[in-house]
């Protein structure tokens, strides 16, 4: 699919964003109970989002980040689990809101997140686990380079059923050569951030 060009930009989040992703939350709130129950009724709530974002920005292993749409937050990024020790590692997760989806915005924030990993924090390996159907997330995570590595059985528990997930990884080299290769490609499209 070609996506419209939409204006995408990833910045680090601050406590002041509290109250617009407290709103942006509340408008999914339905899905959110369903797909992601550990969140609790907090997460909706400003106070719940301003004590969010500051654990993420006291903790060193973590980097938390707004996607926006022409400057206003349409979803959220994290690079979790950042290790600075042999692995020079991270985790990424991501959220958009629903009314932004298929936009073409969470394959153009990965690649943005992804050029600040390996050339702003000098990490080697990124990680992403998606669910085995959801299908937006690989094909936003292979438009920015990310192999499939395999299956873990049992990965998350949501509800009271235990799912599958999928292995993503990225190395910095092989982002490189997928850099090259494809300049023109989703994760390229936007205006930028971090
Ligand atoms: C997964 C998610 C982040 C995708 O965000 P998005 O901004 O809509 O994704 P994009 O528009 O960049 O689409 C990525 C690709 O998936 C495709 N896609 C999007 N929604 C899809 C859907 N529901 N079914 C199948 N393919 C879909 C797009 O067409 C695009 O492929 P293309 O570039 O070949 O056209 C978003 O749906 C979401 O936040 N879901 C809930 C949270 C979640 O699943 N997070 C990921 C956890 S690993």
């Amino acid at each position: 699919m070609i996506h419209a060009p939409v204006d995408v930009g990833l910045r680090s989040w601050e406590l002041a964003d509290a109250d617009e992703l407290a709103v942006m939350y509340g408008a999914a709130a339905t899905e959110l109970a369903v797909e992601e129950p550990w969140c609790g009724p907090d997460f909706l709530t400003a106070a719940g989002q301003r004590e969010r974002v500051r654990r993420c920005l006291a903790d060193e292993a973590a980097e938390g980040f707004v996607i926006t749409v022409s400057g206003a937050i349409a979803g959220h990024l994290s690079l979790d689990r950042i290790r600075r020790d042999i692995l020079q590692s991270a985790d990424i997760g991501y959220w958009v809101a629903p009314r932004h989806r298929r936009h073409g915005i969470v394959t153009r924030a990965i690649g943005l997140a992804v050029a600040h990993a390996f050339d702003g924090l000098g990490l080697d390996r990124i990680h992403a686990t998606t669910d085995l159907d959801n299908a937006a997330s690989c094909r936003a995570l292979e438009a920015n380079g990310f192999q499939r590595v395999g299956v873990i059985h049992d990965f998350a528990l949501v509800g009271d059923r235990w799912r599958d997930g999928q292995l993503y990884q990225l190395t910095a080299d092989d982002w490189r050569s997928f850099s090259r290769g494809s300049a023109a490609g989703p994760g390229r499209r936007g205006t930028g951030g971090v």
